[in-house]
């Protein structure tokens, strides 16, 4: 009775962390606007054999078509109802993609945009993804449906309706968000609204949710509405389990709101980590590599088990939200593999990868004047799908960072190191780190303007690894550097400061 008991609370109040992936799947990657159908195929051609567990897909539900600027990515970031019908695809083959995925271990999280409507300058009619009416003025949404009870107009406390200032709580919960009209989620009805819309998503069978804007509603509101949710489809998930839930929220200190408010209702989004990484890869403020000796709490993130990490997402790569100009993107592909490498092989948090579109990225003053652009499209506004090129790259401007070899690579060895400590750290006191994971792998950086030539304690098990960076182990092959650890764990490293890729990892799946 009292084992039972434990698991019953563990299972009660924990489930909401976990993120529900496969074991040995240790993260997710942001499919950013792509279609449904190219989703599904991604996960059965590509994510599953190289073991991704999960992708972020974008809002799944009705929004507003904007035409000045035409169709921005951030259109999708004003919903106008809860039906399954983007850009990205209608129902049928949003659940399509859902069965798939799941059926190769691949599971599928929704960016549920619960905090707002659309903008209050929408207009009125029926400039929608599905055509369905709306009066963003009257703040009617008969789709849903809401009225202009449903919003918390009377409860903001700022001039202008929006918010003015980020250090009144109050503000920042209760009034819009650049014009997005406020929901009310102190509301039984509205939660209940929203409920039933990710309800629909579970019985689908979603995973879980990145709840967006969470920082802009009251943690007990997010947990009132999460109470209400069903637990996972047994049909792909043991009976019982809770949706994952990450909430975005943006606190890079100097706020009075601060992630750990939301702890109770599952992990957040830990912006510090992309912005200081950044900023130490980029080597600005004087920072080092070797100071990441105490990366994670010690830097003043969030506990592990709380955080949810990347390196960039579809705001910040693009100067929007937080982190500012030390964001890494795959503008800055060097650089941005070696953070993404450091990401994967560090026990931190869990960790997101960021899989993007090009879009014609150019600064005046210091800003991106096309930073709405949103996802390749044809002439009718129609996405483009996501081709793939012999070479196993995509095409069509879909980066595609997370088929990038290096990356891709690091996120298989993330699942060969799973669950081993952070070990045999050294540094040279500048941009030169290493460290392993336990007897499984291990990974180091020359990040210095010389080469690097040093004898280090692998912790490994004698023999020739293959290098997952310059090259990859083909059968019986190492297409790349290979690596040589005596009896005693010990291996010598060689990186020249010009390599193209000045980081080697090693893992003991890859070993020859
Ligand atoms: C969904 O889209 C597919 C592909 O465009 C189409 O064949 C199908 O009829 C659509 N289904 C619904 C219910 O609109
Ligand atoms: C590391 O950096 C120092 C200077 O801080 C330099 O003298 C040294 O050659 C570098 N490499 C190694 C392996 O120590
Ligand atoms: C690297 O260091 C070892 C031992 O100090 C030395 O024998 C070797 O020649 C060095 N290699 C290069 C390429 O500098």
């Amino acid at each position: 009775m009292g084992i039972y008991f434990l698991l019953l609370i563990v299972g009660l109040c924990w489930g909401q962390y976990d993120p529900n992936t496969l074991p040995k799947r240790t993260s997710i990657v942001h499919l950013f606007e792509w279609r449904w159908q190219d989703i599904a195929l991604e996960c059965e051609r590509y994510l599953a054999p190289n073991g991704f567990g999960g992708v972020q897909v974008s809002p799944p539900n009705e929004n507003v078509i904007i035409t000045d600027p035409k169709q921005p990515w951030w259109e999708r970031y004003q919903p106008v109802s809860y039906k399954l019908c983007t850009r990205s695809g209608n129902e049928t083959e949003f659940k399509d993609m859902v069965t798939r995925c799941n059926n190769v271990g691949v599971h599928i999280y929704v960016d549920a945009v619960i905090n707002h409507m659309c903008g209050a300058n929408a207009g009125a009619g029926d400039h929608a993804t599905c055509g369905s009416y709306f009066n963003a003025k009257t703040e009617d949404f008969p789709a849903v449906p809401y009225s202009g009870w449903d919003f918390n107009d009377h409860k903001c406390k700022s001039r202008s309706g929006n918010i003015e200032n980020y250090q009144d709580i109050s503000q920042v919960r209760d009034c819009r968000l650049v014009s997005l009209l406020d929901l009310a989620l102190a509301k039984d009805s509205v939660r209940s609204r929203i409920a039933e819309y990710l309800n629909r998503l579970l019985a689908i069978g979603v995973a879980g949710f990145r709840i967006d804007a969470a920082k802009h509603m009251w943690p007990e509101d997010v947990k009132a509405v999460l109470d209400k949710l069903r637990d996972l489809n047994t049909q792909w998930f043991p009976a019982g389990t809770r949706p994952f839930i990450y909430q975005e929220v943006i606190d890079l200190g100097g706020e009075p709101i601060k992630g750990s408010d939301y702890f109770g209702n599952g992990r957040v989004t830990e912006f510090k980590y992309g912005a200081k990484l950044g900023t130490v890869i980029r080597k600005w403020n004087g920072e080092k590599m070797a100071y990441l000796k105490n990366w994670g709490e010690g830097w003043g993130f969030v506990p592990s088990d709380r955080a949810l990490v990347f390196v960039d997402n579809h705001d910040n790569q693009r100067g929007h939200g937080a982190g500012g100009s030390s964001i890494l993107t795959f503008w800055d592909a060097r650089l941005y593999k070696m953070a993404s490498g450091f990401m994967l092989a560090h026990p931190y948090g869990f960790t997101r990868v960021m899989s993007s579109f090009r879009w014609p990225r150019y600064f005046e003053n210091g800003r991106d004047i096309n930073d709405w652009v949103g996802p390749p499209s044809n002439e009718d506004g129609s996405i483009k799908p996501v081709t793939i090129n012999e070479d196993t790259t995509c095409g069509n401007d879909w980066v595609c960072e997370h088929r990038w070899r290096q990356i891709k690579n690091m996120v298989i060895f993330r699942n060969v190191v799973d669950g081993e400590p952070f070990s045999n750290w050294w540094d040279n006191g500048s941009n030169q780190v290493a460290f392993g994971r336990g007897n499984k792998g291990f990974i180091i950086f020359n990040n210095d303007d010389w080469s690097l030539n040093v004898s280090l304690q692998t912790g490994l098990p004698a023999g020739t690894y293959c290098d997952v960076i310059s090259g990859q182990k083909e059968g019986d092959f190492c297409t790349a550097v290979e690596v040589h650890v005596a009896a005693d764990g010990m291996a010598n490293f060689l990186i020249g400061n010009e390599d193209k890729d000045p980081f080697i990892a090693i893992h003991v799946d890859a070993k020859l």
